[in-house]
């Protein structure tokens, strides 16, 4: 049983509680059960948990339910497996991390289906023991509380055959998105930490990129020196690695990472660690020669400006994109001060200056809503010069405290003289200490 799990256990107890209060204020004339969802096993592939699952769960179970009664005993369901899938696949849960969690009981879905591992389709036969107490619930005009927003296709999936093997569901299911978002949104001490340990391999993994990065080499060679240092953490990473050189910097999500670097130009190196889920968000700009231009330094001094001036206003009550308080908005003030820089900000910083993270990388979250203490965002400016094949973003990860910002990333060098000098000594070799660390100890 993973340590954390257990440590947490009790935190993730009080979240569903939170989840419970929170239902019975917005609905107080309703009442019923929640129900989530875990994510698919791929075949063959690593399985990755449905990032609200883990959040009020922790359970490493692919295609697992849980129901929870607002009032009443909560049900882990299980697919009937017709295979013991434990020939297969790593147990990932026992009875002392059931009871820690206070799942009450488990039960099967319904009818077994084939094979120790399942997609997001079912016969009604497989969701049996599930449909009838779904029909129950509707029989006595109670609610379904289920979210449907900012959920994976595949529990979408699950959520269409229920309504279509129970009839009325769809109609007294109420969607708690928006709820499950605002718990979300909020970090508590432990995410924090999760939080703090992702942005230091992705400092890390940027340490090594600095170290790589050099006339010749290939952006191919820039992401592999990136992803060893994920592998080697037990990280993985948060979103495809971008590692854009020349033109390719000015193409906000190039993933392809095929070309040579070109000796003159420069690399954007967008990247993230997921490291016990939580995800960070860290992009540097590298001059190939080691040196920048002039022309690169000038448009590289104006993001960083940008950034930093941003990054000084976020705080409680500052919004991260809410077009009716744009002397409030972070986005709205980001692409003012780059208009005042003198560029076309509509045509060369076309996206948003920043986002939520958190389990997931862009996380939940409302950006109408203030920004408020436990808040965690990236900020990331960005010019893109198509014609000069010049794209320019700096990105970090900073968490909104009472009176501002924390930056979480700073670590990974930003000037343009220290990134010189960051790209001057960094080397990517194995001999290096922190390269020594086991996955644990980081
Ligand atoms: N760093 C990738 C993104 O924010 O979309
Ligand atoms: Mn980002």
């Amino acid at each position: 049983m993973d340590v954390m799990l257990l440590n947490e256990a009790g935190e993730r107890v009080e979240r569903r509680k939170a989840l419970v209060d929170l239902i019975q204020s917005t609905h107080p004339d309703k009442t019923g059960a929640f129900l989530l969802c875990a994510g698919y096993e791929r075949e063959r592939e690593q399985f990755y948990q449905d990032s609200t699952f883990h959040y009020f769960l922790g359970l490493q179970e692919a295609a697992a339910m849980f129901y929870q009664p607002l009032q009443g005993t909560n049900s882990l369901f299980l697919p009937n497996y017709a295979i013991d899938r434990t020939a297969w696949l790593p147990v990932t849960f026992d009875e002392e991390s059931l009871a820690s969690l206070a799942i009450e009981q488990v039960e099967l879905l319904g009818k077994p289906i084939m094979g120790y591992s399942t997609g997001p389709f079912y016969t009604p036969a497989s969701l049996e023991t599930l449909i009838e107490r779904l029909t129950q619930l509707c029989q006595d005009e109670q609610f379904l509380f289920a979210p449907l927003q900012d959920i994976s296709t595949e529990c979408l999936l699950v959520m269409r055959q229920l309504f279509e093997y129970v009839p009325g569901l769809k109609e007294q299911t109420i969607d708690i998105s928006p709820l499950i978002a605002q718990l979300r949104r909020t970090k508590s001490q432990a995410e924090l930490e999760y939080l703090y340990n992702a942005a230091e391999i992705t400092a890390m993994a940027h340490q090594a990129a600095a170290g790589v990065i050099k006339s010749g080499v290939y952006e191919a060679d820039v992401q592999a020196a990136i992803e060893y240092i994920y592998t080697e953490s037990g990280a993985r990473p948060a979103f495809a690695s971008i590692v854009g050189s020349g033109v390719n910097s000015t193409i906000l999500h190039y993933v392809d990472n095929n070309a040579k670097l070109p000796d003159k130009g420069l690399v954007v190196v967008d990247i993230g660690a997921s490291a016990h889920h939580y995800c960070s968000d860290v992009t540097r700009t590298y001059p190939v020669s080691g040196k920048f231009s002039e022309a690169q330094k000038k448009v590289y001094q104006d993001v960083l400006d940008c950034q930093t001036y941003i990054a000084q206003l976020a705080a409680p009550g500052m919004f991260l994109c809410n077009k009716k308080h744009p002397d409030k908005c972070l986005n709205t003030l980001a692409h003012d001060f780059l208009k005042q820089r003198g560029y076309e900000v509509e045509k060369v910083f076309p996206h948003g200056v920043g986002h939520f993270v958190g389990l997931d990388v862009h996380d939940v979250g409302d950006y109408n809503e203030p920004l408020a203490v436990g808040d965690i965002i990236t900020i990331e400016p960005g010019i893109y010069l198509k014609d000069k094949e010049l794209g320019v973003r700096i990105e970090d990860v900073y968490w909104i405290v009472k009176d501002g910002a924390i930056c979480l990333t700073e670590e990974v060098p930003k000037k343009a003289s220290e990134v010189e000098r960051f790209m001057q000594d960094a080397c990517f070799t194995d001999n290096n200490d922190f390269y020594k660390t086991g996955p644990n100890e980081h």
